[in-house]
């Protein structure tokens, strides 16, 4: 494994010693990434080296930070080539434990969270970090305290509860759940685990691609397509990217990053058409794909930095085009994805559309999760519950804190 030479913020730059738990920048609140020594890693790590190895996230050890893993069996997920656009994979992360890619994230984050002796951790989720959580901090005897908007798919309330995490249901949305998160966790003893606002949930993200290069042969796709809420998947992926052409890899060619988000809550798409830096929050956000509720990413600038050196770009599609590749998906390639997931496919029909793509690209399209966590969301679809989560509520708590 890797020892961890310093923390690097993403805004000024400033090193940190990595010995204690670290959050953001403290001069700018900058995004803190975790760096290691490549040079001497590029001598004593090539690829071949992974022959053999387990495959889960984990057999990327040599560039993941230094500590005992707390794993489930997260990562090294299908990379499904599709039936129906002959040069299109589908990387289908709904196969981690608790169903999302939220997984690598939370095994690095709980992983260093365990070394550095936390006790309690917090999150703000949208939903399916919030499950990730709780089961990586039972399986390291660490307390989990989660804070979700009260109209999460019920799978995600369900198993927070079942791993027997402290659940607050929040009347608002994960800005909302954040605010609280903020105001209660000096008072309380808790460590914040919020996406972005410590430097590992990006490691284990970064092991998508890692793994995308690998399962093509360590050839970069033309495109991947990535449904972005906080954004840290495609953060995790091109900080891979990175790293990888410095390990002597891979060359300086890169996939287009795309960032698809719902028509409903589509900051970063905005931002992009714009021209911005950054992005404002988005008002009255409302979408079925709960993890793409995020009116405001912490590290948008990041994420729009990306697409700008990737030659990406940013699409909105409805939440109607969102199930209707929902359907596609499942009757076509047999693969029940998650809404967010699914917005991938819809991005990439429009993206095709419009001749950004041509069908001999090679695009990666990410399934974030699996469909089974949102039967009550789905079921919408026979008439069982009609109204969309909006954000138009007052915040207010409704759990036990
Ligand atoms: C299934 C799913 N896809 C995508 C996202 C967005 O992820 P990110 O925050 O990495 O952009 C989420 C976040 O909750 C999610 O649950
Ligand atoms: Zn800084």
């Amino acid at each position: 494994m890797a020892r961890i030479t310093y923390l690097e913020c993403t805004k000024c730059g400033q090193q940190l010693s990595a010995e204690t738990p670290r959050t953001v920048c403290p001069k700018d609140g900058g995004v803190l990434y975790a760096r290691y020594d490549l040079k001497s890693l590029k001598a004593a790590f090539p690829r071949e080296r992974l022959a053999g190895r387990a495959y889960s996230m984990w057999r990327y050890a040599d560039v993941l930070p230094e500590a005992t893993p707390v794993s489930l069996g997260e990562g090294f997920t299908p990379m499904l080539p599709s039936r129906e656009y002959p040069n299109v994979y589908v990387k289908d992360e709904g196969l981690n434990p608790t169903g999302s890619f939220k997984a690598r994230g939370l095994s690095a984050a709980v992983t260093m969270a365990k070394h550095y002796g936390s006790k309690k951790l917090a999150i703000p989720s949208a939903g399916n970090a919030a499950g990730a959580l709780a089961a990586y901090a039972a399986a390291a005897g660490i307390e989990a305290h989660i804070f979700m908007p009260k109209d999460v798919p019920t799978a995600n309330r369900v198993e927070s509860e079942y791993y027997g995490a402290h659940v607050t249901l929040v009347n608002g949305l994960i800005g909302d759940c954040a605010r609280m998160v903020g105001e209660l966790k000096e008072k309380e003893g808790w460590f914040d685990i919020s996406t972005l606002k410590e430097p590992f949930r990006v490691e284990g993200k970064k092991t998508m691609g890692y793994e995308v290069a690998e399962q093509l042969g360590w050839k970069v796709p033309t495109g991947i397509i990535y449904p972005t809420g906080g954004g840290v998947g495609m953060i995790g992926m091109w900080k891979a990217f990175d790293e990888m052409e410095q390990l002597g890899w891979m060359g300086s060619e890169r996939p287009r990053m795309i960032t698809v988000q719902s028509s409903g809550c589509a900051p970063i798409v905005k931002a992009w058409d714009e021209g911005k830096a950054s992005s404002e929050i988005w008002p009255d956000a409302a979408t079925r794909a709960a993890g793409l509720r995020v009116p405001k990413p912490y590290g948008d600038y990041l994420v729009l930095d990306i697409l700008r050196k990737s030659h990406g770009t940013a699409v909105a599609v409805t939440d109607d085009e969102i199930l209707d590749a929902l359907r596609q998906w499942a009757r076509i390639e047999g693969i029940f994805a998650a809404p967010e997931g699914a917005a991938s496919l819809a991005a990439y029909r429009r993206l095709l559309a419009n001749r950004f793509f041509t069908p001999d690209d090679t695009v990666v399209l990410f399934n974030t999760g699996t469909g089974l966590k949102y039967l009550d969301m789905l079921d919408t679809e026979q008439g069982v519950r009609r109204e969309l989560p909006t954000s138009r509520q007052i915040a207010g708590i409704i759990g036990p804190y």
